[in-house]
């Protein structure tokens, strides 16, 4: 069984996550959405938000597992038996960063590879951050996330 893992921040998940999950699935039998840290970013949702928007908004996929790590997502591979790590590339902007992460993730774990899917082009400009922004100003965002991530939004405006 050929297995996967896509961490990210997912803070909140969006259709542009949601594209590429799915098209890894066709190449991957298991692929694991992994909530992973980032230290350098201040999140909008918690944890516990953040994974309950992705696991409702993955409930219809065959073959996705949810997961949480604090820790290297290399080091979550190993212990799940996982022999590739997903990301997205949505333009030239994200490369050196990924290129950089990469070479980290490679440094650190030589045995786990890489996969790169392009977004897209419809789903180019979106971001988690770009979606809290036009949520913050008043834009309807349905069209961005899966509904989940509305309700979330409305339940944490209450
Ligand atoms: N569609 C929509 N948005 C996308 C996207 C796509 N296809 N691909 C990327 N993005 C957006 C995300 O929404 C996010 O937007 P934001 O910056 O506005 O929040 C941004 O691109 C960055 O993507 P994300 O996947 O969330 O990455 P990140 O930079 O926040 O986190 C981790 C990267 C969590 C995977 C990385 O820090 C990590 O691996 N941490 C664990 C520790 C570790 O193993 N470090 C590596 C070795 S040092």
């Amino acid at each position: 069984m050929k297995k996967a893992v896509y961490p990210g921040s997912f803070d909140p998940i969006t259709i542009g996550h949601m594209e590429i999950l799915q098209r890894s699935l066709e190449v991957f039998d298991e692929v694991t959405i992994l909530l992973a840290v980032n230290p350098n970013k201040k999140s909008t949702f918690s944890v516990d938000e953040r994974l309950e928007m992705m696991r409702n908004a993955t409930k219809d996929l065959k073959g996705v597992k949810v997961d949480f790590c604090p820790g290297l997502t290399v080091d979550y591979c190993h212990k799940n038996n996982a022999t590739h790590l997903i990301r997205g590339l949505r333009a030239v902007t994200d490369f050196e960063y990924e290129f950089q992460l990469s070479a980290a993730n490679h440094f650190a774990a030589p045995d786990i590879d890489m996969v790169f899917f392009m977004a897209k082009q419809e789903n180019t400009f979106i971001s988690s951050s770009t979606i809290n922004e036009l949520y913050r100003a008043g834009v309807d965002i349905s069209p961005l996330v899966p509904p989940i991530v509305v309700e979330m939004y409305k339940r944490k405006t209450k």
